[in-house]
């Protein structure tokens, strides 16, 4: 016993001072992550390198998340694991009010460490886990490929236990968090561990066979054959709502969510007849447009669903409609189908996002297309969530330092497509 605690002390100490030697010897400006489409869960996955030995890690990706968990219960074999003890800095920047001692001396169960609450987005589900640190690696990039590998030696986490993984794609360990709001999402770890800008971007591929991409850090955001989307990104405000309506455990706290300002939609250049009041925050975090890669599809409050369902059916008036098949409402034949353009205007002068055939319609048969978006219910909580299918092969800067999406509208314009970032390694 006595050697055990001898052991973890030392171990505790000494950490901080090995590794950084290693780290700073290369300053990359951004990093890079492949991002697939899980087929079964419609769950974006990134894969990344943690541990000692080092493994690859696949991770559902979560634009509200607040951090990284994983598994911790099963599997977990690092030599260079430790718990986030209470009362140190690490425990102190993740605002953990809960301090546990648990007895197995195990990844996940230690004593007199903090503790969060790694939450499942997919089963709404969350559960108490240990606060760790670990190695990170991750590829660096210049934008255009990847280049070498860096380390993050202590790389902060949550542990779930084997359960949380229940509904996540297969494979799956954990889950990636992105969101705001925090100093502990993997954006702002990777931002203050290389003195990076607090931004990040990601490209979602429309095919399940070719993988899109994630990156960290400031453009430029290069796809085959060389077109580099950070320049010309259009930008709108990311609007902060009071209230997370993400996590129950976090009520209260400004979310951890990505709002935008839809002031309205228009279809064919037309602007839709709406109850605008929904298209606002209010004060209980109700209303207003979010983003979310857990729905497959935009969901809209039934009102507004339905006032975008008739206008869209009207300005295809002659075209034939097919039976609709579920979820979606509103179906046509796909022969000729000359689609019209939906513009989500937006906060700024003249800014709005369009939003073509490739992204509002999905071929459902051979015959027969649908307008890719689902009715969210009357009692929604987020009026509008926009979802995966309206985000593929869209590039989206999530720029936290000036608080501002950029977005590029379909790559398929300018002749490329998320899937063709250059992964092979310039290093
Ligand atoms: C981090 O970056 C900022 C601005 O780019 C710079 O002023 C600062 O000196 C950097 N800090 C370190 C520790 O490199
Ligand atoms: C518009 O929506 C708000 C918020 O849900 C609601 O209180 C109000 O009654 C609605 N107005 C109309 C005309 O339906
Ligand atoms: C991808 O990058 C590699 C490494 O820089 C380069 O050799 C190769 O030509 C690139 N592929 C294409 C299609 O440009």
């Amino acid at each position: 016993m006595a050697f055990a605690s001898y052991f973890l002390l030392f171990h505790t100490l000494i950490i901080p001072f090995i590794y950084p030697s290693i780290a700073s010897t290369f300053h990359p400006n951004a990093l890079v992550l492949p991002v697939t489409r899980d087929p079964a869960t419609n769950q974006y996955v990134t894969l990344l390198h943690q541990r000692t030995p080092l493994v690859p890690v696949k991770l559902t990706l979560d634009l509200s998340g607040q951090f990284l968990w994983v598994d911790c219960e099963e599997g977990y074999v690092s030599s260079t694991y430790h718990p986030a003890h209470c009362h140190t800095p690490q425990c102190s920047i993740t605002r953990s009010k809960s301090c546990v001692d648990c007895y197995l001396s195990k990844p996940g169960c230690n004593i007199n460490t903090c503790n969060l609450f790694p939450n499942n987005i997919f089963t709404h589900t969350n559960q108490i886990g240990e606060v760790a640190l670990d190695v990170v690696a991750v590829h660096s990039t210049d934008g255009s490929n990847p280049g070498k590998m860096v380390i993050v030696p202590n790389f902060l986490f949550t542990c779930g236990r084997t359960n949380l993984l229940k509904g996540l794609a297969s494979g799956v360990k954990g889950m990636a968090g992105l969101g705001r709001n925090n100093e502990i999402s993997v954006p702002s770890i990777f931002s203050s561990a290389f003195n990076f800008s607090k931004k990040f971007a990601i490209c979602l591929s429309s095919s399940t066979k070719s993988s899109g991409v994630l990156f960290f850090g400031d453009g430029p955001y290069v796809f085959l054959p060389g077109v580099d989307v950070s320049k010309s990104l259009i930008y709108t405000p990311l609007i902060t709502n009071p209230d997370n309506s993400a996590g129950p455990i976090f009520h209260g706290r400004p979310a951890a969510e990505y709002f935008i300002g839809v002031k309205g939609i228009r279809i064919n250049e037309k602007l839709i007849q709406l109850n605008t009041s929904l298209l606002s925050i209010g004060d209980e975090g109700e209303g207003g447009t979010k983003i979310s890669t857990v729905n497959p599809y935009t969901t809209m409050e039934t009102s507004i669903y339905h006032a975008f369902v008739n206008a869209f059916a009207n300005e295809l008036e002659d075209v034939p409609q097919e039976k609709p098949i579920a979820p979606f409402k509103l179906c046509f034949n796909s022969k000729n189908l000359e689609v019209p353009a939906i513009d989500f205007v937006l906060q700024g002068k003249g800014v709005f996002w369009r939003i073509l055939g490739g992204n509002s319609m999905v071929q459902v048969s051979r015959e027969v297309s649908c307008l890719a978006f689902v009715d969210g219910g009357i009692d929604a909580t987020t009026s509008i969530v926009i979802g995966g299918y309206q985000l593929e092969d869209n590039l989206l800067q999530f720029d936290l330092v000036n608080s501002r999406l950029g977005f590029s509208s379909s790559l398929l314009l300018t002749q490329t497509t998320c899937a063709n970032f250059n992964f092979t390694s310039s290093a």
